[in-house]
């Protein structure tokens, strides 16, 4: 079996080339991904995308168990994290260990992601001195809409920029291999990758970042509830299923399909 690109393999492409990321949540989409990106997320975002959730408050272990391990089975070169859904790592590092072990032994996969800055610095380091890879994840954190007024972007006052600055340096510290830069303006987010250690990997976050990610419902135009700045349509498959299923119903109720190529007939007795 090829072998794939491991965290510190990530970490090594800073300074070399972009880090190539997206979004993955099932075998056949990580099966085209895996010969393009060098990191598969599985994100939490398969709440809203996959399942109709209003935000990823609602996602469980159970639902990124069985995505991780849907995708680990369409992966042969790419690196795969799985994100801890809200509440699964919040309440003490030792829940957080539990609920990423967890993860790694029923997925397989390489590490996992969690939001949070300065204030779980402490969880990141006990995750890693333990050996589970940790993606950080700061500026715009999704799980924490509820309290952070809504998916506004982020760094337009000194003071936000003082806080994200202070929380990617707090998980940098604590030894986080990479971190997703969320939402955030084009100073600070380049500011941030010229001071860490760990990748960056941008999502709204400018060109600065050491990599980039998107949810990938989202660039392939599946995915059309809303389209926030930073979202660029690579493809519009929207169009193109529903084109589909309009063909389809329209030969099904003028019975041109299926046709007699697509029928059996009694094969003739030998
Ligand atoms: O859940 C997700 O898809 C993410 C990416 C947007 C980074 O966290
Ligand atoms: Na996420």
């Amino acid at each position: 079996r090829q072998k794939r690109l491991t965290p510190a393999d990530i970490t090594a492409l800073k300074g070399n080339r972009p880090v190539v990321s997206l979004t993955a949540y099932t075998t056949p989409m990580a099966r085209l991904f895996d010969e393009h990106c060098d990191l598969l997320l599985v994100g939490d975002s398969l709440g809203m995308v996959l399942y109709g959730l209003d935000t990823t408050v609602g996602v469980t272990m159970e639902m990124m168990i069985a995505h991780g391990q849907a995708v680990m089975r369409g992966v042969k070169r790419a690196c795969v994290i799985v994100d801890m859904p809200f509440g699964s790592y919040q309440e003490s590092k030792e829940q957080a260990f539990r609920n990423a072990a967890r993860i790694m032994k029923e997925t397989g996969c390489d590490g996992v992601k969690l939001e949070g800055g300065a204030e779980m610095a402490e969880t990141v380091a006990f995750l890693v001195a333990r050996g589970v890879p940790v993606f950080g994840h700061v500026g715009l954190m999704p799980q924490q809409v509820n309290t952070s007024g809504g998916y506004r972007s982020k760094g337009h006052s000194d003071a936000e920029q003082d806080k994200i600055r202070r929380d990617a340096v707090a998980i940098d510290e604590a030894g986080a291999f990479a971190m997703v830069i969320e939402g955030t303006v084009e100073p600070l987010a380049r500011e941030i990758t010229g001071t860490v250690r760990s990748a960056t990997i941008g999502i709204g976050a400018s060109p600065a970042c050491d990599g980039q990610i998107l949810v990938s419902d989202d660039m392939l135009g599946l995915f059309n509830d809303f389209k926030p700045r930073f979202v660029k349509h690579f493809a519009e498959l929207a169009q193109v299923i529903s084109k589909a299923a309009e063909d389809y119903a329209t030969e099904v109720k003028a019975r041109s399909f299926p046709g007699p190529e697509h029928t059996f007939q009694i094969r003739p007795a030998k």
